[in-house]
This record gives C-alpha cells, sequence and structure tokens, in this order.
C-alpha cells in the first residue's frame, strides 16, 4: 500500500519507519524544509533506539520517503495518518490547531478514495470537526473516509511497540474503511479493538490516564509505607501478583513525566468538565504526581538541613531512561526547586543534557557519572539509565563530600549502601 503520515515526531516517525519496513511505500510529510533536508539523509531529531538504522535501511530502499509536498503525497495515498502534535492550550485542553489546518492540506490534495486517520491523541468529538473540514475541501468526485487509530507506542521502546502493540484500536463508522485500515495491520499480530470514532478517542485518553493513576498510586503506596516502617516495593509486588492488578507501572518514583501522561490527564479531566462531570480521581492523580516531585526536595532538605551553598549531584534528566526527551520531566520541577533553596546542581544523563541546556540555568553538566559525585553533599538519581545501575559505589564514597543518596528510582540495595556507609534514602524503603 501507498501511505503518508503528517508528521514526524515519535509517533509519526516510528510508525512510518516501521510499516515502511513492512514494504509499503511510505511518504512522511513535514513543514520544515530543514528538517525534511536531514531526514532524507538519515539524520533524526529524536533519540530512539533502533530508530535511525531503520530510517537509513529505508530511505535507501525507497520505501520512505520525506516530503514538504501534500500533493506528491496525498494524491498517491489509501491512506493518509494525521500525526502532528496536540500541545495543552493553557486552560489544560489539547491544541488541535495544527490537526485542522493539516486536515484542510491533505482534503485539498485527495485523489480517489482515501481514507484519512488520525494518530494524534485529540479529545473525545474531534472526529466531527475532521469530517467537517474534508468534506468541505476534497475536491468534487473525490471519496473521502476518517478513522480513528490512536497510537500506544512508548518512547524507548518504540519500534517494538509499534511491531507488537497489546491491540490495535480502529474507530470508524466506514466499513470500507475499517478493512483497509485492518488490511494495512495485517502484519501485526495483536488483538483488534473495532469501533466508533468517539469510543477510539476516548481509549486512548482512558488508557494513558489509567497508567497514571497506577504510578500516582504506587507513589502514595510509597508514601505511607515510609509513614509505617513498610517496605512499598514488596508490598507492590504482593498486589502486582494479583493477575487483575498486574505488576507493571508500578514503580514508585519521582512522578510520571513526557509528553503524554501529564497531558493527557489534564486533557481528560477538562474533557470530563466541559461535559459537566468531574473527574476528580484524576485530579488527586495529578496532585499525587506534584507531591512525588516535591517529596524527593523535602528528602534532600532532611538530609542535608539548609540547602543553600550545598553541592548536589543529578544522575538523569531525562523523564525516563533511553530517550533524550525533557519534556515534563520530573528534573526540571525538582532541580528547580532545590536552586530556589540555594543548592548548587551539577547534572549528568546519557542523552539528555542538550535539551537540558535549553532549560536550566546554573546547572553544570558533569562529563559522565562519577563526575557528578565530585565533591557533592547529596546524590540524587532521577531517570532509571542502566548505566547508573552498575556504578561503583566505593568509587562514589571516595569522591563525594558527605555519603548522602537519594534514589528516586530505587535503583541500588538499600542495605549494602547503608552497610557500606552511605546515609541511604529510596521511594518507599
Ligand atoms: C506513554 C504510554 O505508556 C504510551 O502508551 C503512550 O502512547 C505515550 O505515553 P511514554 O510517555 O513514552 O509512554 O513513557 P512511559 O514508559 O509510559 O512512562 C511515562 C512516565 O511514567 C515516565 O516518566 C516514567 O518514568 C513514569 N513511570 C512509568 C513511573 O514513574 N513508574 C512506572 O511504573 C512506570
Amino acid at each position: 500500500m501507498t501511505v503518508t503520515f503528517v508528521g514526524h515526531g515519535y509517533v509519526g516517525l516510528v510508525t512510518a519507519a516501521v510499516f515502511a519496513d513492512f514494504g509499503n511505500t511510505v511518504y512522511v510529510v513535514g513543514h520544515t524544509e530543514e528538517k525534511i533536508e536531514k531526514l532524507k539523509k538519515g539524520i533524526i531529531p529524536i533519540y530512539e533506539p533502533g530508530l535511525e538504522e531503520l530510517v537509513k535501511k529505508n530511505v535507501t530502499a525507497k520505501r520512505l520517503i520525506f516530503t514538504l509536498d501534500f500533493k506528491e503525497s496525498v494524491s498517491k495515498s489509501d491512506i493518509v495518518f494525521i500525526a502532528v502534535g496536540t500541545p495543552p492550550t493553557k486552560t489544560g485542553d489539547a491544541d488541535l490547531s495544527t490537526v485542522l489546518q493539516v486536515a484542510e492540506q491533505i482534503a485539498q490534495n485527495i485523489k480517489g478514495y482515501t481514507v484519512v486517520a488520525t494518530k494524534s491523541t485529540v479529545p473525545t468529538g474531534t472526529n466531527k470537526k475532521v469530517r467537517r473540514i474534508l468534506e468541505e475541501y476534497k475536491p468534487k468526485g473525490t471519496e473521502v473516509d476518517y478513522a480513528s487509530v490512536p497510537e500506544f507506542l512508548r518512547e524507548g521502546s518504540a519500534i517494538s511497540d509499534t511491531v507488537h502493540p497489546d491491540r490495535i484500536v480502529i474507530g470508524t463508522e466506514s466499513k470500507r474503511a475499517q478493512d483497509l485500515l485492518v488490511k494495512f495491520h495485517s502484519p501485526i499480530n495483536a488483538p483488534l479493538v473495532l469501533t466508533n470514532f468517539d469510543t477510539a478517542e476516548l481509549i486512548k485518553y482512558a488508557a494513558n490516564s489509567f497508567l497514571a493513576m497506577k504510578i500516582s498510586y504506587a507513589n502514595s503506596i510509597a508514601k505511607l509505607s515510609e509513614l509505617l516502617g513498610a517496605d512499598a516495593l514488596k508490598v507492590l509486588e504482593g498486589i502486582g501478583a494479583d493477575k487483575r492488578i498486574g505488576n507493571m507501572f508500578l514503580s514508585p518514583g519521582p512522578g510520571y513525566g513526557g509528553s503524554c501522561f501529564p497531558k493527557d490527564v489534564k486533557a481528560l479531566i477538562s474533557i470530563a468538565k466541559d461535559n459537566d462531570y468531574s473527574f476528580s480521581l484524576l485530579e488527586d492523580v495529578e496532585n499525587i504526581n506534584q507531591q512525588a516531585k516535591r517529596d524527593i526536595v523535602r528528602k534532600a532538605r532532611r538530609m542535608l538541613g539548609d540547602l543553600r551553598g550545598k553541592k548536589i549531584g543529578i544522575l538523569g534528566l531525562a523523564y525516563k531512561a533511553n530517550t533524550d526527551d525533557m519534556r515534563d520531566a520530573p528534573a526540571i520541577d525538582i532541580i528547580n526547586l532545590l536552586q530556589n533553596d540555594g543548592a548548587k546542581i551539577t547534572a549528568y544523563d546519557p542523552k539528555a543534557v542538550e535539551n537540558a541546556s535549553q532549560i536550566f540555568k546554573n546547572v553544570t553538566y558533569a562529563k559522565d557519572a562519577y563526575s557528578v559525585t565530585d565533591d557533592a553533599d547529596l546524590l540524587i538519581v532521577l531517570t532509571e539509565w542502566n548505566e547508573f545501575v552498575e556504578l561503583d559505589f566505593s568509587v562514589i564514597k571516595r569522591r563525594m563530600k558527605n555519603p548522602n543518596v537519594i534514589d528516586g528510582r530505587n535503583l541500588y540495595p538499600a542495605e549494602k549502601l547503608r552497610k557500606a556507609g552511605f546515609n541511604y534514602i529510596g521511594i518507599g524503603r
């Protein structure tokens, strides 16, 4: 099949590369010449394991074509996916301006029968707006159907999540569009959830908000465990073993971040409000997430007292491992709060330093994980990078001024570090 993806962020680029690899001809449309020229050379703007190789391989095979031209791509495509960003507005709603704008450009370039499918996360009801635009702007005599096909990939494991998803959701009210989309996804072995537009749109928000709720639940259990002297990791292991609960997304930490959970929880609260429903459960999920970040700073104050002039080393800046993404990373709020208290911050992250340096002022970046610990009064781990797990703490002890560790991701054996002379605090232990 020939298809187009409009947008080359995580969702657009990864999905396009994977489906090109399945043998389809895939156009990727962008709007910045410089970015498209780089993509043509296989230079990709994000860090995602395996993506650069996959893009290069399929560009060389001429199955993956980057372009600025809607006409060249859309007119030849059986399916056109909208995969542009929907960032939150000040009120927490999703900003749909780019989605609606590209819908118009797509419609104007349709030739023959085309399915337009939204992959961007959009509030329930967006389909009505997009369908109206498609009908209004499509050339006379052409036929267009609409579908909502939400994407569930995670950064850091985006390719494998796309090739092996837990389900494929296809929301459309056209049998012809459904059949075409089912055929397009046929190389993937996953259950199909076939439904209507509104339901498909809601599934994405409901799934992400549920996962955010699991994390906030784990963070609350961690807090309570600290107060009671229980071991949160055992508590969560104990509850996660129940198949009805499941053990995934129950790791307590510095709070969830990234481009999806914070924005999607906010958007679902806002969608509910617009429909006169107060989704107070999700308001608590958000509050608990904010508390998780503040709690790291409280622990630092408890360990060091006054933070003024104290040297704090931060291991990990990205919102999770295996990405360079700093969007809504817990490190942002945590470092800001520590700096407000007068702490001096040195940080290291294997991939996110370039993005981080556009956000922080007065942060010194170390060349490796050990250098962060030099003369530090406190070491705080905020991202669960593999390379942090294997650090030699006897070396760290020699390099630190005071052996204080806040392990925001519970990476290290608490007892072992305490025996080695560290003043160690994890999350919920
Ligand atoms: C998420 C969804 O998982 C994915 O389905 C959707 O398409 C996009 O949003 P992503 O943001 O890439 O994916 O990362 P994810 O692995 O879900 O982690 C999100 C945040 O939750 C991270 O900050 C992570 O550190 C945190 N997290 C995750 C926890 O704190 N504890 C956990 O147990 C799991």
